[in-house]
């Protein structure tokens, strides 16, 4: 059998008080995907800069991209270059969309502080089955886990999903109270990827459902809610993305007065992946057409670290609220 590692031995912290804190202050945790070295150097930068405490996301597809182990030592290091930075920030590791019983054991065994179990595609019964399994795994570990109830359209590495499905208020309550999970993901019109809505030229993009959250705060009150498929796409990276021989037309996202609404309420963990993908495919584009004989990975990839330590930033200080925050 593998070696088990425990996420406490690592430096990281579960997501428990971190929301507690997040709730009664009015902000959100950033929960920022990482798959690679200049990804994670990025937030680690940012975060720590702005003294945000922050959640280190991997997906089922980033494990398998980056490799377990290295991802776990990733993690290590990135918690001992944030002291080294002179910086005590909070640092959860969490799987994000964890997919089966399996998946979250393998990471909670692996050195993973926090696991989200995805049953939200399953009828409701199932969902919540599996969603008390991996809590009562999880708990003994004092891992956190975050459930969810409603389906988010768009496309998240192998989570795939057409049509959303809003979260029913009505099943919020039943739903924590039967699994015991620390955190709900809701659905109220956001969606992962670039293509969030569909809007004509010079349209706004849809108001998110507040009505929604409203609903299922005043049922669950004070209980930690996530909301995913929260990136604005940014559009200067968008035009540079297309300016430089990339195709992104139409790509829209949910701006960032409906996420600072969001952040005030008791959304309390805000999960961003597009926008850094963005950040870094924008400035990889235009470094290699302005500079069409360079090869250094190190000058392309270094252009695309500054940028997203600067969005990572700018999310943390003027969006979620999350920075001065780390205790
Ligand atoms: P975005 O695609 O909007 O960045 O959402 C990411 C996400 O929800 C990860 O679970």
């Amino acid at each position: 059998m593998a070696e088990v590692v425990n996420y406490k031995d690592l430096g990281l912290v579960n997501s428990r008080e971190l929301f507690r804190q997040a709730v009664s202050g009015g902000y959100a945790i950033p929960a920022y995907n990482f798959n690679n070295l200049e990804q994670l150097q990025a937030i680690i930068t940012a975060c720590a800069e702005t003294s945000s405490p922050v959640i280190l996301q991997v997906s089922k597809g980033a494990r398998s991209y980056a490799n377990e182990t290295m991802l776990r030592f990733m993690a290590m290091g990135a918690v001992r270059m944030a002291r080294e930075m002179g910086s005590e920030i909070p640092i959860v590791l969490h799987l994000d969309h964890g997919d089966s019983f399996e998946t979250c054991k393998s990471c909670i065994e692996s050195g993973f502080s926090s696991v989200m179990i995805d049953g939200s595609h399953l009828p409701y019964e199932e969902n919540v089955a599996l969603t008390r399994k991996v809590v009562e795994y999880a708990h003994q570990y004092d891992v956190t886990v975050e459930g969810e109830l409603g389906v988010l359209a768009g496309i998240e590495d192998d989570v795939v999903a057409e049509h959303s499905t809003y979260t029913q208020p009505e099943e919020v309550e039943d739903f924590v109270s039967k699994t015991g999970v620390d955190s709900l993901a809701i659905s109220i019109g956001t969606s992962h990827g670039a293509f969030k809505f569909k809007v004509k030229e010079g349209e706004e993009p849809p108001p998110l459902r507040f009505d929604i959250l409203a609903e299922c705060e005043k049922r669950i009150p004070g209980f930690p809610i996530v909301l995913h498929g929260a990136s604005s796409v940014v559009q200067e990276y968008v035009e540079l993305i297309n300016k430089y021989g990339g195709k992104m037309e139409g790509a829209v996202g949910v701006s960032e007065d409906q996420l600072r609404r969001a952040a005030a309420s008791a959304v309390c963990k805000i999960n961003i992946d597009s926008d850094g993908r963005l950040a870094v495919t924008a400035k990889i584009r235009e470094y290699l057409a302005n500079d069409p004989g360079e090869f250094d990975p190190r000058k392309y990839l270094g252009a695309a670290r500054k940028e997203l330590i600067k969005l990572i930033k700018h999310k943390n200080e003027a969006v979620l609220g999350s920075a001065g925050r780390a205790k």
